[in-house]
């Protein structure tokens, strides 16, 4: 089912698109291919939206932190903006300081997206022009996201006409709980090391172990436990926002999200080798859905990537798209309870 949402400042009508399969319903906008709703059922017999959003598109273009959007062309920060690609020197949008973030200073978060019903889901397709927020190649990403089950399928999938990078994600927001804050959320985390940063969020290259740190997610933890510990690691950043290079290669489970409260579980499964967590650290208290508050803590984000700033490390792997190649990955969320 479609909804109009709103007209946007410039004036595109944004539509609202309700998927429903009994076990899962998902509310999406073609505006950043934005997940708005995601409710699942919880331990008390009810349901529960899981994901942070707005009720109205002025909100959604007003305010920052990607609440449910698809990020690209590139995810996370880049480096003064700078990369090489095939022997030539790019140069992107600066939206962070002098640093590069989530596709520039109108990511792919800040359209609207051609959508298209499937008979389990839909899919968001855009094209972003040669040479936009100064990323080389015309390069067309769509993004699918299927119910199956109590799983959401989020299938990504681009090409471009000339050498480029492309590292999409999903910057959703979840808290299990339906509101509150997210420190007595548990999460395990299949990952041995972390990819360490400067003060600017910058990846320095090294890879850091999580073992006796406060990074340490391999056995389930509260994310509340150690966010307050002091560790340098944490200060800079008030909280989690670091990438953590992932176990395994293919479609995997890497991480498990519980709740305190509602007795729901999120695994996430993903193809990609790294993910960022963030604790929403950034968050400003800002009036949500249904006249919720959200602030800091108020949710954590799993955004699976390539690791940030990739192109600028030689030891990262870099998300190149070759052109006339497929860039082609896919994330799940299986809920249970
Ligand atoms: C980044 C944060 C940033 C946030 C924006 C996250 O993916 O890691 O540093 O503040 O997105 O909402």
């Amino acid at each position: 089912m479609t909804k109009n949402f709103g007209t946007t400042r410039r004036g595109e009508t944004v539509t609202l698109i309700e998927l429903d399969n009994g076990a899962l319903s998902l509310e999406a906008l073609d505006y950043g291919a934005t997940i708005r709703a995601l409710r699942v059922k919880n331990a008390e017999g009810g349901v529960t939206d899981v994901v942070l959003g707005y009720d109205t598109i002025e909100e959604y273009e007003a305010n920052d932190g990607y609440l449910g959007a698809l990020v690209g062309r590139v995810a996370n920060r880049t480096a003064r903006g700078r990369f090489t690609l095939s022997g030539r020197e790019y140069t992107l949008a600066k939206n962070i300081g002098e640093n590069h973030l989530h596709g520039g200073m109108r990511g792919f978060d800040k359209y609207v997206w051609d959508y298209e019903l499937l008979p389990d889901g839909v899919r968001f397709t855009r094209v972003s022009p040669d040479g936009e927020e100064g990323y080389p190649g015309a390069l067309t990403a769509s993004v699918s996201y299927i119910l199956r089950g109590e799983t959401l399928v989020m299938s990504y999938e681009a090409r471009s006409d000339a050498d480029t990078l492309c590292n999409l994600t999903n910057h959703s927001y979840f808290n299990l709980d339906g509101g509150g804050d997210i420190l007595r959320h548990a999460l395990t985390l299949d990952a041995e090391s972390y990819t360490e940063t400067d003060a600017e969020s910058i990846p320095t290259g090294r890879l850091i172990s999580v073992g006796g740190t406060a990074f340490d997610f391999r056995r389930e933890k509260e994310i509340g436990r150690d966010i307050a510990s002091g560790e340098s690691a944490l200060v800079g950043c008030g909280g989690y926002d670091h990438n953590y290079a992932l176990n395994g290669a293919q479609l995997r489970p890497v991480a498990l999200l519980r709740a305190a409260r509602l007795g729901i579980t999120m695994e996430l499964a993903t193809t990609l080798p790294g993910l960022q967590l963030y604790t929403a650290n950034y968050l400003s208290a800002r009036r949500g859905k249904g006249g919720a508050q959200y602030g800091k803590w108020g949710a954590v984000c799993l955004e699976t990537q390539f690791f940030p700033d990739a192109a600028n490390h030689e030891d990262f792997e870099t998300p190149i798209l070759r052109a006339g190649g497929v860039w082609r990955h896919t994330t799940e969320l299986r809920f249970g309870r």
